[in-house]
Order: C-alpha cells, then structure tokens, then sequence
C-alpha cells in the first residue's frame, strides 16, 4: 500500500517525462528550453494533441478556430449568471460545467479556450466592471490578457503569457492529471475530465500555491524580516509554499523558465529583489530544517510573480494555470481513453468486520 502512490507507475505516455533527479523536464519529445519562447498556446496546443484528438483542426488554423470557440463560450458569460461572492476560481468551475459534452474535437476546442473567457470575465465582474467579448483574430494568449484589461497587451506581455501556459502545459502524472486520467477512464466525455482536472488542481498542495505566495511576500514586506517570518511560518507547522515538491529532488526547472520570463518583461526590479531574497532565505532554512530531504524551489514560486507582473489578481492565478494545463488534461484523457483500461485501483479494509450472529 502506498498512501500517497509514491513511486507507483500508472500508465505509459508520449506526453511528458519528468526527470526528477536531474531537474529535466521534456514534452512530446522538446526540452522545456525548446518550447518557452518558441511556442505560444496555440502551436502547444498542436504539439501536445496531435495524433490524439482526430477532430482537431490543424495548426494553421487552430488559432482562428480557437477564436470562435472563445466567441461562442462569451455566451455563457453573458447568459448564466453566478452566484455573487464566488471567486475567479469557483465561476471558471461552474462556467465550465456548462459546456456541453458534444463531438469530441468541437468539445476539446471549448474546453481549452474556456479559462481564457471565464477567467477575465470572472476577475472583471467580481470589481464590477463588465466583461469584454473576446476579439476571435487575436491568439488566446493576448486575448486573454486584453479581456482582462480592456485593452491591448504589449507584444512582450503577451510572450510572457504564452511562455507561463507553454511552460505548464504538462507536466507527468501529477494530481490534476491524474484525476483527469481516472474520469477520463469511465468514459464520461472530456468536459467531465477537466472538471476533475480543475478541483484537483485547485488545492494548495497543487495549482493553488501561488495566490498564498503573494501573501508570503506582502506579509514579509522588507527582505530583512524573511528569515523571522518564514521561522514563525515553519514554527506554526505551515509549509512553504512554491518550494518542494514530489518527484523534483532538485530545482524544478520550470522555476528558472519562469524567471527568464520575468527577467525579459522587464517586472517591477524591487518585487523580484524581494522575491530573491525570500527564496534565499527559504531555502536556506528549508535545509537546515530537513537536512535529508532536498527542499528546493518550485513552479509556483515565479509563476505568482509572473502572474502578479501580468496584472492577475492572486486570487485568479489557479485559474491560469488551468489555461495552460487544459492542454496536458485533454491529451492525457484521450491518451487514457484509447488504452481502453477502466482505473479502479484496490484497497485494504482496516474496519470492523461484522459480529457473526450467534
Ligand atoms: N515547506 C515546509 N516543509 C515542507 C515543504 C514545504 N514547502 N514541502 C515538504 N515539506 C516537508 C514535509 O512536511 C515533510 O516533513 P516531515 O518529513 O517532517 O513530515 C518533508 O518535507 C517531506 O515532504 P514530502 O512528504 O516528501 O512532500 P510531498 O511529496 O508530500 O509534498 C508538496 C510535495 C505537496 C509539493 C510539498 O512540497 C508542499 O506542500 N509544498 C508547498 C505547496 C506547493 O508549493 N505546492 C505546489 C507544488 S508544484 C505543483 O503542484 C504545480
């Protein structure tokens, strides 16, 4: 029995492998190096379906096709309400769950254009503003963020983004996907399997780190107080969040990928010192408080100051993350499904057995 499947193999996979010993991580057969800065969404997109998703249009015109799918979901925004006091995160969930379960390349084109409406429109509506309809000859990327805004991004905004959703897009078997994997197996349709996707990702032992990364850093304020703070979080029994994690025994390379990005955006100089300095700190006492067990920094640790640069809301950032691994969760969902293998894994019973009568 293995509680948290540590080191259990559960399926083969083209998607992704991550190397854990050596901090490398490779999708469809590109280093992540490869891919930031080369790809956007789109071509992401492509790479990581093809093969998989028959009903999905080629690469050429995955971007005008996605555009409309962006167009139709802006429907939904307009016509089901939410419930006032849900977050970013709870509309995007409950906004998804209105996608139908249709043909599965129209299905799959929804689902990954569907973060990119909800997310800024949730964002805008919970400051009361309107939503802004999405502009169908953008790529997803700076549409996103113009629908965020309410105006244009800048070129080298827009790569930022795509080099964050690229840089996340898959990422082995980690919770989310696994969850996607497990409904996928039952056969419910690929909106069911990105629902899973999502709850799992929400949690902050997942994809819900960064938002309290930035509460990290607000509360620590000065790069002197980090070292009294993160002492007092630790002394609490609160974990780090943005470092650690279970297959990297090194740093995540997806930490450094995101830095570059930060560094090439030209962010605020005194947010990344402050940055700097509490990942110093932390990983400092991350040593010598688990001397045997390597501690060392995350993705989520850049992706909350890449993010925060971009102008989402804390609050929002789970969400885009889910924008970026909607890729891996469809491809994985196909992947499973043409296995044809149901998941259903066992258990070991600890209970009462009942009394034999007499
Ligand atoms: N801060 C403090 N202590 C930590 C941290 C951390 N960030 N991460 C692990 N530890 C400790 C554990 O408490 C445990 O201590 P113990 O042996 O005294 O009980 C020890 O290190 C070993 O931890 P593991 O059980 O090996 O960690 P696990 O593989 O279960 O957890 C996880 C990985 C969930 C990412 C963990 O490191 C963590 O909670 N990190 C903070 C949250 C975070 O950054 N999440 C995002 C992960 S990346 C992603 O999902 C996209």
């Amino acid at each position: 029995m293995s509680a948290g499947l540590d080191d259990v193999v559960a399926a083969h996979t083209v998607l992704s492998e991550v190397d854990g010993a050596a901090g490398r991580l490779v999708m469809r057969g590109h280093s992540l190096a490869e891919l930031v800065g080369r790809a956007g969404f789109e071509e992401m997109a492509a790479l990581m379906l093809d093969g998989l998703l028959p009903g999905l249009p080629s690469e050429r015109s995955l971007p005008a096709v996605l555009g409309r799918s962006r167009v139709a979901l802006f429907d939904i925004v307009e016509h089901v309400p939410v419930s006032a006091g849900l977050g970013p995160f709870e509309a995007l969930r409950a906004w998804t769950a209105q996608i139908p379960d249709g043909e599965e390349g129209e299905t799959a084109l929804r689902l990954l254009a569907a973060p990119a409406v909800f997310t800024p429109a949730a964002v805008r509506k919970a400051r009361g503003l309107a939503a802004v309809a999405p502009d169908p000859a953008l790529p997803q990327a700076a549409d996103t963020l113009r629908m965020l805004r309410g105006e244009a991004p800048s070129q080298a905004e827009a790569a930022a983004l795509d080099a964050y959703l690229v840089t996340v897009a898959d990422h082995g078997l980690n919770a989310s996907t696994f969850a996607a994997r497990v409904v996928a197996s039952t056969r419910p349709g690929l909106v069911s399997a990105v629902l899973a996707g999502l709850g799992a990702l929400k949690g902050p032992l997942h994809g819900g780190a960064p938002g309290p990364v930035i509460e990290m850093l607000d509360g620590i304020g000065d790069p002197a107080d980090a070292r009294a703070w993160l002492e007092a979080a630790l002394d609490r029994g609160d974990r780090l969040m943005g470092f650690g994690h279970r297959i990297y025994r090194v740093r995540d390379p997806r930490a450094d990928a995101l830095k570059q990005a930060i560094a090439r955006l030209g962010a605020d100089a005194g947010r990344l010192a402050l940055a700097e300095a509490v990942e110093q700190a932390a990983l400092a006492i991350l040593r010598e408080r688990k001397p045997r067990r390597p501690l060392e920094t995350n993705v989520e640790f850049y992706t909350a100051l890449l993010l925060e640069a971009l102008g989402f809301p804390p609050d929002a950032f789970t969400c885009v993350f889910a924008l970026g691994r909607t890729i891996g969760w469809l491809a994985h969902a196909r992947e499973q499904i043409e296995t044809g293998r149901l998941i259903r894994p066992q258990s070991v019973y600890v209970g009462p057995q009942p009394r034999q009568a007499a």
